[in-house]
This record gives structure tokens, sequence and C-alpha cells, in this order.
């Protein structure tokens, strides 16, 4: 295992009826924007229980933040909490609503040039206006993580930053939120959680079996729950524990000592830049050809994957990792996840679109830092 320094300091507030908690958890006399993306909150009744919470706190809103959320947004709702002098944002809503507020936090009170450099130039965060969430969708593990995800619409360019400076004080969960969410939020959750497991575990072996059962303990929850909470939105018990398996992917526990690979998500975060599409699911189409394309430094992982969780053990290596694909690529689409380009009617050209811009970055993915431009394209042409 490699050494590691793990800190985790966010305050998670589980279960039912928790939203109402949130007064208890923000800081005294503070003036507080409330963040919130495109009104989902305002249907479900969230926003009048955050409103009956806060009655008393001195409150300024920002709404509107998009899916995929905008440099551009962001940096409206960073005047706001300027002129307005806010002590405290609180982000409502699902994991884009949350990286916009991480980035406002940010940007805020950056004082060493242009705030996009933050994520195009990876920029020291100094300092952050402290925050809070109320997560209404599991899916990005946001709520306990210190990562934004940010699209620049005049560029086209979707990019992530991380610091714990923008790690919320608190996060309320409470996985009645799950009940209002349409199918197709609830499997995209699934899949970018049970993904995000992926790109911490299928790697390499560094002797650290205390991470791989969690991991796959992760993975194996998500399969068993995940169909339950599609086939029935108020099952309480199902949604709990697939919220829960949602933080847990993507807190750092699972990451602490091991090596980690990104590659997937990297290369999906183009196509949701160049074509919007939703984020777990550019991960549905590029994993298996990750998987494919990789097979041979990626093998034993891979073998252990398809053993422990699709319970595969007969045929040749090459055999067992075609199935474990195979069965990979079956539990996304028996989601509804269409896992190839051509039926997000992505072609040839996009392919070479994305080939060139890592080209021209000069990026090398992956846990061996060797996925070159010329393997993302194979990677993507796998999925054509
Ligand atoms: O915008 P509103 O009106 O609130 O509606 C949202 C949105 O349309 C709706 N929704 C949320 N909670 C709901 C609900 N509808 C009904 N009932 C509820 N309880 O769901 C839609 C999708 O919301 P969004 O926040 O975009 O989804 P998600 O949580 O999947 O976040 C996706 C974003 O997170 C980034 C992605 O790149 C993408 O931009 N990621 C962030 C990560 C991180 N911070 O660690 C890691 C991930 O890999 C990911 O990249
Ligand atoms: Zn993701």
């Amino acid at each position: 295992m490699y050494n590691f320094v793990y800190q985790n300091p966010v305050k998670v507030i589980f279960g039912k009826d928790t939203i109402s908690k949130v007064a208890e958890e923000i800081p005294l006399n503070a003036k507080i924007m409330l963040t919130y993306g495109g009104g989902s909150i305002k249907k479900t009744g969230v926003y009048d229980q955050i409103k009956l919470a806060l009655k008393d706190v001195e409150l300024v809103e920002f709404g509107g933040i998009e899916v995929n959320p905008h440099y551009e947004t962001c940096m409206q709702a960073v005047e706001l909490a300027k002129t307005e002098k806010v002590d405290f944002i609180l982000s409502v809503g699902g994991g884009s609503v949350l990286d916009a507020t991480k980035f406002i936090a940010a940007a805020a009170l950056y004082s060493d040039g242009d705030p996009w450099d933050i994520i195009a130039k990876q920029a020291r965060v100094k300092k952050a206006i402290p925050l809070g969430a109320i997560l209404t969708l599991p899916a990005t593990g946001s709520e306990m993580n210190g990562n934004s995800v940010i699209t620049r619409v005049s560029s086209q360019e979707k990019m992530a930053f991380s610091s714990p400076k923008v790690m919320p004080k608190f996060s309320i969960l409470d996985p009645e939120c799950v009940f209002t969410l349409p199918d197709k939020q609830v499997a995209n959750g699934i899949v970018d959680a049970f993904i995000h497991v992926i790109e911490q575990y299928l790697t390499f072996d560094v002797n650290s079996p205390i991470q791989d059962r969690f991991a796959e303990g992760i993975l194996s929850t998500l399969i068993a729950e995940g169909p339950k909470v599609l086939a029935d939105r108020k099952d309480y018990e199902s949604a709990a524990n697939f919220m829960w398996s949602a933080t847990m992917a993507l807190n750092g526990l699972i990451g602490a000592g091991v090596p980690q690979d990104w590659a997937t998500h990297m290369i999906g975060h183009e196509l949701t830049a160049f074509h919007g599409i939703d984020h777990a699911r550019t991960l549905a189409i590029v994993l298996p050809g990750v998987m494919h394309v990789k097979r041979e430094s990626k093998k034993d992982k891979i073998l252990q994957y398809g053993e422990r969780i699709w319970g595969i053990t007969s045929g040749t290596d090459d055999e067992k990792i075609d199935t474990s694909i195979a069965k990979t690529v079956e539990f996304f689409e028996s989601l509804g996840l269409p896992t190839t380009l051509p039926e997000y009617d992505v072609d040839i050209d996009t392919i070479a679109k994305i080939t060139s811009r890592f080209e021209e970055r000069g990026f090398k993915l992956g846990e061996k830092a060797d996925i070159d431009f010329n393997e993302v394209e194979a990677i993507l042409m796998d999925r054509l």
C-alpha cells in the first residue's frame, strides 16, 4: 500500500427529517447565500422546508444553476456574494449546484488574478467562503469531497479543481429526496457512483485488501440496491443504502493508499463538453472501452473484479475479461443507459476533436500515466 494522508472534515447528517436540522449547523448571525438549480427544490418541497428552518436567518438567494454548471453563471453568483458580503453559502441540490457553490466560494475570495485560473491553471485556493450542503441527488460524492467540475461555455471546456478549502462544513443527506427523482437521474446516480469506485479499484494491485473489499462492497451494494430504487421510488431503505453508497464511493476512503485511474472521467468530460451528454452516460460509454484497451495492464484487477462482483470463474483470462466487460455493459444497459457512441449520435468527427484536444494538452491519463491521445482514440473507436 502507498503512504497516504487522509482527512475528511465533513460532518454528515444522514437520515429522515434531517433537513430541518440545518439551522443548528449554520454559523450564528451569518448572512447566508442559498444556491440552487433549475427549480426542482421548489417542486419537491425542499425549498419550503429550508425557508421554514431558516426563517430567522438573513438569506440571499441565487437560483438557476444549470446541470454541468457554467463558469459564466458561477461568476454572476460571485458578484452577488461579494456585493451582499455573504458569510456562508448553503448549496441545495445535486452535484451540479454543489460543485458550482464550491467554485463560487473559492472565486469570491480569490485575489491572485483571474478566477478561471483556479480551474485552468490549478491555481491554489488559499481561502473560500465556508459552505454547507443539502444534497438532493445521490451520485457525485461532492457532498463529502473537495472536488468541483465546471463547464466554460465560451470555450466548450469542462474541467475540475480540488481543494480542501471547499469541502462542505456539513452535508445533510435525507434519503427521502430520492423519492422525487426521475428514473434517469437515479440510473445516472447509480452508474456515476459505480464508476467512481471503478476508477479507484480497477488499476493494479498494491496489496491493499481493505480498500479492495470496501470498493467491492460498494459495487455489490449498488448492484443490489440500485435496481430496487428504480423499481420503487418510495422504498426508503434502498434509497438510504444507495445514497450512502454514492457518498462512500468518492469521499477519499477507498482511494487512500492505492493507485487511481480517472481516464474514464477525463474522456467522459469531453463528451459532455462537446455534446452535452449527461455525466454518468459519458462514463457508461467510455468505461468498457478503457477496460478493453487496457485489458493487459489492468488484467489482474479485472479478473478479481469479474470473479468477486460477477462470479466469473471459467474460461481463459481473455474470455473472463470479455465476460467482465459484457456484464458491466449489461448492468448499465439494464438501468437504461446506452453504452455506445452512435446511440448518442456521436460520430468519428467528435472522436477526432477529442483526440486532438488530448494531443494539444499533452495529457497522459490512467493509473500508469500511459494513456496518450492515441489510446484515447482507440478507447473511443471501440465505442463506435
Ligand atoms: O437543477 P434542478 O432543478 O435542481 O434539477 C436537478 C437536475 O435537473 C434534478 N434534481 C436534483 N435533485 C432532485 C432533482 N429532481 C427531482 N428531485 C430531486 N430530489 O436532477 C438533475 C441533475 O442534477 P445534477 O446536480 O446535475 O446531477 P448530479 O448530482 O449527477 O451532478 C452532476 C455534476 O456533477 C459533476 C458532473 O460532472 C456534473 O457536472 N461531478 C462532480 C463530482 C465531484 N464534485 O466530486 C464527481 C463526478 O464525477 C462528477 O464529475
Ligand atoms: Zn463521476
